[in-house]
């Protein structure tokens, strides 16, 4: 494995601490226009992303979400326990207001919310039955670390579940960074009007995240058995990775 340090501070396997305390606050400046800026990018497909997720949730699992952000997955969510997790209390404090509205119309539980990083949950062995992660994993500083702490809060038979950008092999990341270093920052920068947006960090997690066979190793190596990924769309900018922690 790489060391973080050979990427200016990012690689596929994590991010210096430096860089990923700059990536927070690009990440938290991104919060007024999060949603609609993702929802350009992805050409209105991210809401099919979070559909497919929550397909892969049934009703009444122990659920905890790792990197919620401003809850946009959260406040769709129904029918579940729900814990919310993210070093930002910035993003916490939307994601709170949005997630208890959304669960107090349709009468549904209080949600945990965790001011925590994936690489320490403070949250006891064998709990959940999903961690889902929803482009949050590409932003974690050990993406190792990351993994092994959600394989300890997951219940035997319990799953994880990533969505993030997909680089299915090195060819089609050169299209992703193509897509990002264009399409995106158009957009990013029409919407925010400031040159200087915060999605220049995207462009950048992209073109140092790892390809698919690069993360199904370290998860086969923490232990998930299944541990599987596929492009969500054909020739898609989005992955989706299932990972089992054995009975
Ligand atoms: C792009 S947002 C994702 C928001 C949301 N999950 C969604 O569905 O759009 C990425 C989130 O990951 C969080 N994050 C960054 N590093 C993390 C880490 N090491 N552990 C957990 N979350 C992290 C950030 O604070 C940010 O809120």
């Amino acid at each position: 494995m790489t060391s973080p340090s050979n990427g200016n501070g990012f690689d596929a396997a994590g991010i210096d601490e430096q860089t990923w305390t700059e990536l927070e606050k690009q990440l938290e400046a991104t919060i007024p226009v999060y949603d609609r800026v993702n929802r350009l990018m992805t050409l209105g497909t991210d809401r099919g992303m979070r559909r497919h997720v929550a397909k892969l949730i049934e009703p009444g699992m122990n659920v905890l979400e790792v990197g919620c952000g401003p809850g946009s997955f959260a406040e769709t969510l129904r029918g579940t326990e729900l814990s919310c997790l993210d070093p930002s209390a910035e993003m916490l404090k939307v994601c709170k207001k949005r997630v208890d509205a959304a669960r107090e119309i349709h009468s549904e539980s209080q949600v945990k919310y965790i001011e925590a990083i994936a690489e320490n949950i403070p949250i006891e062995d064998n709990t959940f039955d999903r961690v889902v992660c929803l482009f949050s994993f590409r932003d974690f500083k050990d993406k190792k670390k990351g993994l092994q702490e959600i394989y300890r809060v997951l219940k035997p038979g319990g799953m994880l579940v990533i969505c993030d950008a997909g680089k299915a092999n090195w060819l089609h990341g050169i299209f992703g960074r193509l897509w990002m270093a264009t399409y995106v920052q158009i957009v990013a920068r029409i919407v925010t009007r400031d040159p200087k947006h915060p999605w220049k960090w995207l462009a950048k997690t992209y073109t140092h995240y790892g390809t698919h066979k690069f993360y199904k190793q370290i998860m086969k190596e923490v232990g998930y058995n299944p541990a599987k990924v596929r492009l969500l769309l054909p020739l898609g900018m989005a992955s989706r990775f299932i990972a089992v922690k054995p009975e």
